[in-house]
């Protein structure tokens, strides 16, 4: 990329952690909204995408419904996260699935914020969560280490400001740039077929800006970017980078994990698009062979 053509971006933020040690809570509470009352069994369905401001500077925090999905995406080559907030109740402490993030967002080499999250609870022991994740190299400021801890209740809304200015300092030492002026490209967050509307994607941009009519190739599917909605569900126009916008127009539903990228023309977009397709379709058709020649030799 050509540096006099990038500009800063914001954070792109991924909170993980064990079952129910607050990460919806911790979104929701960021929102105002009421994600987790509006789920079955108070259990994240799918991932979600939001923008959140803070002091007139963005963070775009993406929900995951356990670790499967950040696997999927990194195994696909899709490194979309700058940060990793990593949550760990205070009366539970670290488990397994605690240790799986950590190792996810060291793997990915993406810096780690610790939330302690329900500090409002009389078992809360932030004091031993510290000593365990000392174990896997998290070592808090103040025991020497460079980990930044911060202690919250997601649900009380205790030192969620706090959290917030330390994303923001951390993507400040990242210096996260980005070209808004060319051809969108980005990563698919998720992805359904609509009865009413078709193929639905939720995109993030990474580089460039989307705009509506723009010729598109997404994973093995290709269309025109129909209509495209922000976090909020407002009908929007264009998005830069490092924004979650959730369009319709292609023809056919692509996967989480799947790369974006808006071509000049329809023509040579449909060309891409077919091609891809043409190609993963004889990709499963080698492998259907393969699974009946071995199935020959059992
Ligand atoms: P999964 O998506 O199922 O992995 O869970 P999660 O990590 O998103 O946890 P969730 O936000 O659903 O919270 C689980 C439970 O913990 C809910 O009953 C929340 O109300 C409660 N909880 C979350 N944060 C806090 C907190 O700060 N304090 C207290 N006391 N309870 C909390
Ligand atoms: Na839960
Ligand atoms: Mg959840």
């Amino acid at each position: 990329e050509d540096e006099e053509l990038l500009t800063s971006r914001p954070p792109v933020v991924t909170i993980m952690g064990h079952v129910d040690h607050g990460k919806t809570t911790l979104l929701d509470q960021l929102r105002h909204t009421r994600v987790t009352e509006g789920e079955a069994g108070g259990i994240t369905q799918h991932i979600g995408a939001y923008q959140v401001e803070i002091e007139g500077k963005p963070i775009t925090f993406l929900d995951t419904p356990g670790h499967e999905a950040f696997t999927t995406m990194r195994a696909r080559g899709a490194d979309i996260t700058d940060i990793t907030i990593i949550v760990v109740a205070a009366n539970d402490g670290v488990m397994p699935q605690t240790i799986e993030a950590i190792n996810h967002a060291k793997a990915a080499n993406v810096p780690i914020i610790v939330a302690i999250n329900k500090v409002d609870l009389p078992e809360a022991n932030p004091d031993r969560v510290m000593q365990e994740l000392s174990e896997y190299g998290l070592i808090p400021e103040a025991w020497g280490g460079d980990t930044i801890f911060v202690q919250i209740s997601a649900k009380y809304n205790q030192n969620i400001d706090e959290l917030l200015e330390m994303i923001l300092l951390v993507a400040e030492v990242e210096e996260l740039t980005a070209n808004s002026n060319r051809l969108a490209v980005g990563t698919v967050i998720e992805a359904r077929l609509d009865k009413a509307q078709g193929a639905t994607a939720t995109l993030l941009v990474q580089q460039g800006t989307l705009r509506i009519g723009d010729p598109i190739v997404v994973g093995n599917s290709y269309g025109k970017v129909r209509t495209m909605l922000n976090d909020n569900g407002r009908r929007i126009r264009s998005a830069g980078p490092a924004t979650p916008v959730e369009i319709t127009g292609l023809n056919d539903a692509p996967q989480a994990g799947d790369l974006f990228v808006v071509f000049e023309d329809e023509k040579s977009a449909r060309m891409a698009g077919e091609e891809r397709a043409q190609r993963a379709q004889l990709e499963q058709r080698d492998t259907k062979k393969k699974v009946t020649l071995d199935n020959l030799f059992e």
